[in-house]
């Protein structure tokens, strides 16, 4: 496989030198005398896995001689490109003159000339990372065609591929699905409940840590729904108290209910020009905090989504420190934002920014197969923890993980190293370039952080992930639903998500030039054809109206309740989860308090046709007095 190392090295000789000997062993490399120089390269060429730089280097061409020194040279290539590799490659003697603070890989003394021992090293640090431990032991299991004595009941596929009835299943997902499909019953693929210290999950778990810059990284096959229920009850014991995003995703609502925690929920911000839920402003976050623990609630931790769905991403760095002075726990759900530790155009990810736990759906924006997540852990404490992680972890998996999908993870964490930077880029170019094409329409325009953000937000440092690109189409004469139809039913496009007036287009690591420009043609098409909608106009501002928590979501959540008409509700607690869709936020949790404005709220959509999941029929399920007066008995009444 191809990649290159760059020698950033000032004295002409030894960068000649060098470079001839690394040629001659078989490596590619590229090569400059000054910094300035060594970044551009690592910036344009994605191939680039190893950087061999003198302790002291030139900042510029027109440098007179050396102006920049050790730690400061390492940060500034690190900035650009995490994921390389940095050697030393000096002349200084003196080991207590140089020091790498953990920035690199290795050292060499530039007088010993040994380029083997250079080229040895080199291969073998590129070699670790371009391993895929599991997947590879997988393939070499399966490819020995063992007679299987145990599970699955398909045995490789033999159950079904002479079937004449079931044979186009075992055609359609082919022999390699079914072959890989293992019992765990196969020690040599180690056990994803009980890794074993040399096992090949510990060693791609070791690898998918180093990569996403954690201390310890687990794998889990059933999606960040089951990584975030699984963080949210180790964190949090009965009664103790969680702030979090209304907006989060209902597993972190579902999460609370089984922890038996109570939730301090943040009212996220609302763009209602574009009807957008953003993120939670920094005065409302800190505030919510403080009177949190004014109250005496007993405040464990803090969740939150970044980015959020439609690619705003929070200045993390500043939130982590301030919920950590407050002595709170850190949890980030990265499920839309898995890949950003490979790109500086999304630094930092949630790890780097001093976040204690990231969740990350390596399934939705990377390589990985559908529920395939990770759980990233820095949290200086978890090792006083982990036994009580692991009940939690086990508490949620499965005795039977999918051994494609965890073969999956360690193939998306080894893409993403070695190649993720110029994919991202790629998609970054992508992005760029669809913009500018969309822009050229006529009535359609794309969006920016400042459009997409609402004023509470300003002064936040919230920037745009630019590889989601959300569309106004308050001008084009349709409505999102006829545009959604119109583009998949004519042009076979499906859209991610809409709001009354914009869409979001995502891209990935897999779009493709030619999928880029089909959409453009389908737009460029629509709008010629222009609708005849009009403009667009929200119908109502978006309002969340939320109202207190009487009881723990668990104990409310246990009542049997009873359903009535939401009419006639007023003064009541909710039994159950009622979400709109959209926006896809619990407007009702079990023991909150069911409001007058609620009552409008939800009747209103509910007229409106909108889909609720948890109201049926205009009935919506609420505790019984008895219930009430029960849980209220038993003391477990929440005091606001
Ligand atoms: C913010 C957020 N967190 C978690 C999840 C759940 O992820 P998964 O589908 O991997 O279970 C989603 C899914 O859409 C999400 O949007």
């Amino acid at each position: 496989m191809n990649y290159k190392v760059l020698i950033i090295e000032v004295n002409e000789e030894f960068r000649v030198e060098a470079r001839r000997e690394l040629l001659r062993r078989g490596l590619s490399v590229r090569d400059c005398n000054n910094l300035e120089e060594g970044i551009s390269a690592l910036r344009e060429d994605g191939d680039i896995q190893v950087v061999l730089v003198n302790w002291r280097s030139r900042k510029t061409k027109e440098s007179q001689g050396t102006d920049i020194e050790g730690e400061i040279i390492f940060r500034e290539i690190l900035k650009v490109r995490f994921e390389v590799n940095l050697f030393l490659f000096t002349k200084e003697k003196d080991p207590r003159k140089i020091g790498g603070k953990g920035l690199i890989t290795g050292y060499f003394y530039k007088d010993d000339r040994d380029y083997d021992d250079m080229y040895r090293k080199i291969t073998a640090v590129v070699k670790e990372k371009q391993q895929a431990p599991f997947f590879e032991e997988l393939v070499r299991y399966a490819s020995k065609s063992n007679d299987s004595w145990h599970t699955p009941g398909h045995s490789s596929g033999d159950s079904v591929k002479h079937s004449p009835w079931v044979r186009d299943y075992y055609e359609f997902f082919g022999h390699n699905m079914f072959a890989s499909d293992i019992s765990v019953s196969v020690p040599a693929l180690d056990s994803l409940l009980d890794p074993k210290p040399e096992g090949v999950i510990s060693k791609a778990q070791e690898l998918a840590a180093r990569a996403f810059r954690a201390k310890r990284t687990f794998f889990v096959t059933n999606g960040t729904s089951t990584s975030n229920k699984i963080l949210l009850q180790t964190l949090l014991k009965p009664g103790e108290a969680i702030l979090l995003d209304r907006n989060c995703h209902k597993s972190v609502h579902y999460g609370i209910i089984a922890a038996g925690a109570e939730p301090v929920y943040l009212t996220p911000s609302v763009n209602n020009d574009f009807g957008i839920f953003g993120p939670i402003p920094k005065k409302r976050l800190y505030a919510t905090m403080d009177q949190g623990l004014a109250a005496g609630k007993k405040l464990k931790a803090l969740i939150l989504t970044n980015c959020t769905y439609d690619g705003l991403i929070y200045d993390l760095e500043e939130i982590i420190a301030e919920a950590h002075k407050r002595g709170l726990k850190v949890i980030i759900d990265e499920a839309w934002f898995g890949y950003a530790n490979f790109h500086p155009a999304f630094y930092p990810c949630a790890m780097a920014a001093g976040a204690d736990y990231a969740t990350q759906s390596t399934h939705k924006t990377m390589s990985a197969f559908s529920q395939s997540s990770m759980i990233h852990v820095n949290d200086p404490d978890f090792e006083s923890i982990e036994d009580f992680f692991m009940e939690n972890y086990m508490l949620y998996s499965s005795t039977s993980p999918g051994y494609p999908m965890i073969a999956s993870l360690d193939v998306a964490r080894k893409q993403m190293v070695m190649e993720g930077y110029r994919l991202l880029s790629n998609a970054l170019q992508l992005a760029e370039d669809l913009r500018e094409a969309v822009n050229s329409l006529d009535g359609f325009r794309t969006l920016e952080a400042e459009d997409l953000i609402s004023e509470e937000l300003n002064g936040d440092g919230i920037r745009l992930d630019r590889t989601k690109v959300t569309v106004d189409i308050t001008r084009s004469g349709y409505s999102n639903k006829k545009l959604e139809h119109l583009l998949l039913s004519d042009y076979g496009i499906q859209v991610e998500k809409t709001t009354f007036n914009t869409m979001t287009f995502l891209i990935t690591i897999g779009t493709t030039r030619s999928k880029i420009n089909r959409l453009f043609l389908a737009l460029e098409a629509l709008s010629k054809r222009k609708g005849t909608g009009g403009v667009l106009r929200p119908a109502e501002p978006l309002n969340l109206v939320l109202s207190e928590i009487k009881f723990l979501p668990r104990h409310a959540f246990y009542c049997e309740g009873v359903y009535s008409p939401v009419q006639k509700c007023e003064g009541r607690i909710a039994a159950g989860m009622v979400v709109p869709y959209p926006p896809g936020i619990p407007i009702l949790v079990p023991g909150q308090a069911v409001t007058r404005e609620i009552i409008t709220y939800l009747s209103t959509l509910f007229e409106k046709g909108v889909e609720i999941h948890g109201m049926q029929e205009g009935y919506i399920n609420i505790l019984t007095p008895d219930e009430e007066a029960e849980l209220a008995r038993r003391g477990w009444a929440i005091s606001s």
